[in-house]
């Protein structure tokens, strides 16, 4: 699956997307999705970060690596973290020319509306793929004073329907847009020529996202409303460390066919 591929799918068929961070997960997910993203929610998920914000490029690279390791036939995104990429559309070029290079990545996305367009302008002008990220940025958390819905009034709904515009028109080939009210979803699919993919933006999006350890119920710090949970693997794990806890102190474990050369005893020279 490749960027262009997905960039066609606008009005089309929905764009299956989840979050990857390793080789197998990347091969568990791969048969099933149009796209994996390196999302740098990892920080949160796999981490034990408070936000991403002390996400590093080494982490992003580390784990791209891992993820295109394990991809066959989808499209993969690399994030680029915090601070890697704001100064300047220079500091951006390298960061995903690096991102891109070091982990076989189908392209980068980046967090920003209006003020990153010249930034996302020269990464595709010079052959970078970038994906778009509206609404709520959780890099921008801080300044947002927290993880909150955007566009519930009209004066900000303006400012994201702004800010995608920007990005698209910057070159962007698919945009996702995080925590919005439905209207506001509503209005960016229509009015973008490319394609969105939401994560608590409604179902009016030309696709999907969600983080692959919330659906799996991995994740369980919290729920966000929007997160709809497809297995309790949290529970599943918690139980077979419980049973193999309990064999090994039960000397249940390792049965016989667990070793290697039961019953035959080294050969030794005799006298
Ligand atoms: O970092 C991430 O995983 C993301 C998705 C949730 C969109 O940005």
């Amino acid at each position: 699956m490749t960027v262009p591929a997905i960039a066609a799918r606008k009005g089309g068929e929905p764009i299956v997307c989840l979050t990857a961070y390793t080789t197998p997960m990347a091969r568990c997910l791969d048969a099933h999705v149009d796209l994996l993203l390196v999302g740098d929610s990892l920080g949160m998920v796999i981490y034990g970060m408070e936000n991403t914000l002390g996400v590093t490029v080494e982490m992003m690279i580390n784990h791209g690596r891992a993820v295109v390791r394990g991809r066959e036939f989808a499209c993969v995104i690399v994030d680029l973290p915090f601070g890697s990429y704001q100064a300047s559309k220079f500091e951006a070029y390298r960061t995903a020319a690096r991102v891109m290079a070091e982990t076989g990545g189908d392209g980068v996305k980046l967090e920003g509306g209006v003020e990153m367009a010249e930034t996302v302008a020269f990464l595709t002008a010079r052959g970078i793929p970038v994906l778009g990220h509206v609404g709520l940025r959780p890099q921008s958390v801080k300044s947002m004073g927290g993880f909150k819905v955007q566009g519930k009034n009209a004066p900000d709904a303006d400012q994201v329907l702004r800010d995608g515009k920007a990005i698209a028109e910057a070159g962007a080939f698919a945009m996702v847009i995080e925590g919005t009210v439905e209207s506001l979803a509503r209005e960016l699919t229509d009015e973008l020529p490319v394609p969105t993919i939401g994560i608590g933006a409604s179902a009016y999006c030309d696709g999907q996202i969600l983080v692959t350890d919330d659906i799996l119920g991995l994740f369980t710090d919290f729920t966000p409303k929007f997160v709809k949970r497809y297995a309790d693997l949290n529970s599943g794990i918690k139980e077979a460390a419980r049973a193999y806890a309990a064999d090994v102190r039960a000397r249940k474990f390792p049965g016989t066919e667990h070793c290697f050369g039961v019953d035959q005893g080294p050969k030794r020279a005799s006298g």
